[in-house]
């Protein structure tokens, strides 16, 4: 199974808003087939599995990283390939509760095939968890926060500059991530401060380009920056209270090229970016914007980038605003992954538990 997880990863960036999906086929104590989902719309894992098996798939275990699906979509149901391969067990790691494609399970167990599910179904759960929060019914779009920090969480030194706090690697790393989300997110002083440009800049070429938003309500944005500057070329909206749009400013940036998100809190803007198609926010701060996203509950996972320098009391906060709960009422989040990214340390925490 930890084989089918690391396959299923490959499709991370061209998938989405399908899942990823690994697996592997075993027979007679080895790998006979292996395969994942690698664009939308493309073959299932199952299906690329079991034909790189071929007739060693009969009598085999199938170790797949999502229950087989039981409907017909772009492909095939992958239960019929599953049961005319001959293969004899399936493992799954964690069950579809997408209710279109459910039931892959009780159909391979009603033809005679021995089924198995829980294997790393917590890593897997959050290998998924952005499709899992829509398979689950969210309308809003599943929101990441990613953060590099100084060892006491600042993430600009007192001057409010940034960069770089974290090394080559991260970067890279952040790279990877965008590439798997729909939209990238920043508040309104970390466009002014640092001038982003947001892109996609690794050997992952993104299926969909992800597009980017700034949270910026009192529209105190230049239209000099670079964000604005590309929103011919990568998709860029603004959000803003209805009022501001009627601006000066908000006229101009709609000649620039910018979508205009009419919003009067973050609830609202999450819901439209949702109208708009964006299934996924992964924001980058600032830390302003981090901490009115944690406490409004709209937060589901953290990236903390950890790095090994500190940049004291008047560094800019992380998470700024957050309320001083007594120890005994906290929430817990849950790492799902820890991990060097050269000297830095990268810590994914989620809000909710992954089923086990
Ligand atoms: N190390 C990192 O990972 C990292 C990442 C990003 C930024 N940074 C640094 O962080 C600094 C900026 O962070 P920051 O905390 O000052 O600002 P920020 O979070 O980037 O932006 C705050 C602004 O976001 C807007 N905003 C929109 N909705 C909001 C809401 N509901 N609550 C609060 N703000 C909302 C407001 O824009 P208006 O001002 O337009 O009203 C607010 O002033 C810069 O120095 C930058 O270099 C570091």
């Amino acid at each position: 199974m930890a084989r089918a997880l690391d396959l299923a990863a490959r499709g991370w960036g061209r998938v989405q808003p399908n899942p990823l999906v690994g697996a592997v086929v075993l027979a007679d104590g080895e790998v006979v087939g292996e395969g994942h989902h690698a664009e939308f719309g493309a073959p299932h894992a199952e299906a690329v599995a079991l034909a790189a098996a071929g007739s060693r798939a009969r009598g085999s275990t199938l170790v797949v990283t999502l229950e087989p699906c039981a409907h017909q979509g772009k492909q095939p149901p992958c239960v019929d390939q599953v049961i005319a391969a001959g293969v004899r067990r399936v493992v799954v790691a964690i069950r579809d509760p997408n209710p279109i494609a459910a039931g892959g399970g009780e159909r391979l167990a009603a033809a005679g095939i021995e089924v198995e599910y829980g294997l790393l179904g917590r890593e897997a759960a959050a290998q998924n968890a952005a499709f899992l929060h829509h398979a689950r019914g969210e309308i809003r779009p599943f929101v990441a926060l990613k953060l590099a920090t100084s060892v006491d969480a600042r993430i600009a030194d007192r001057d409010r500059r940034s960069r770089w706090i974290s090394g080559a690697e991260a970067r890279e790393y952040v790279h990877w991530l965008r590439a798997g989300f729909d939209a990238i997110g920043i508040g309104g002083a970390t466009a002014r401060h640092d001038d982003p440009s947001l892109t996609v800049r690794g050997p992952l070429r993104p299926r969909v380009v992800p597009r980017r938003v700034v949270f910026a309500p009192a529209l105190n944005l230049r239209l000099e920056a670079e964000l604005i500057r590309s929103a011919h070329e990568v998709p860029t909206a603004v959000v803003a209270g209805a009022d501001a749009f009627q601006w000066e400013m908000g006229r101009a940036l709609a000649a620039a090229g910018v979508e205009l998100i009419p919003a009067e809190s973050l609830d609202e803007a999450l819901a439209a970016l949702a109208e708009r198609g964006v299934g996924s926010l992964l924001v980058e701060g600032g830390g302003r914007l981090a901490g009115a996203l944690l406490r409004a509950e709209l937060v589901d996972r953290l990236y903390w980038v950890q790095s090994p320098i500190w940049l004291g009391e008047r560094g800019v906060p992380a998470f700024s605003g957050l309320p001083s709960l007594p120890l005994a009422s906290v929430e817990r989040w849950h790492p799902v992954e820890r991990r060097a990214l050269g000297d830095d340390t990268l810590l994914v925490l989620d809000r909710a538990c992954s089923p086990d």
